[in-house]
């Protein structure tokens, strides 16, 4: 069971769930089953009842982010030079699709809105650096630098 003691910094008044699931996902990197149940019985509500705010939020991860997360843009500039083939390369490789977590927990991979670099497109960025103008011999490329340098 993790220790979840930080959320006693935030009061359990129901205004402040999504500032606790915020809070657990800024020290955790996302929300896990776990998570979920300490924050239901903090603020005495039902797993459920969590779970269902949580939903209702894009920007809550339910699974472990890998240690390199991989976020192909999926803006409109990306989409229409490519996206969907950027994504089948991605996930042919590494073998997850969007919001997955490879075996190893090395590479996660997910889908975001335009990551404000439109002239690049298509572009994807590894733990927030950007690489665009993307073909599928520059993903192998990258994806393989990522492994070789662990
Ligand atoms: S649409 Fe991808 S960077 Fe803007």
């Amino acid at each position: 069971m993790g220790n979840y003691s930080y959320l006693s910094t935030i009061e359990p008044e129901s205004s402040n769930l999504i500032k606790a699931l915020q809070l657990v996902q800024a020290r955790e990197g996302y929300v896990s089953d776990e998570a979920i149940v300490a924050v239901a019985e903090y603020f005495s509500l039902a797993p459920v009842e969590v779970e269902g705010v949580l939903s209702f939020y894009a920007q809550f991860k339910r699974t472990k982010p890998g240690k390199y997360e991989i976020a192909v843009c999926d803006g409109t500039a990306c989409h229409i030079k490519g996206t969907p083939a950027v994504l089948k390369w991605v996930s042919g490789e590494l073998g997850i699709a969007d919001g997955e977590t490879d075996k190893d927990g090395f590479f996660s991979l997910v889908t975001v809105a335009c990551l404000g670099c439109c002239s690049l497109a298509p572009v994807m960025s590894i733990n927030g650096k950007v690489y665009g103008q993307l073909d599928r011999k520059k993903v192998l490329r990258i994806l393989k630098e990522y492994r070789n340098n662990g």
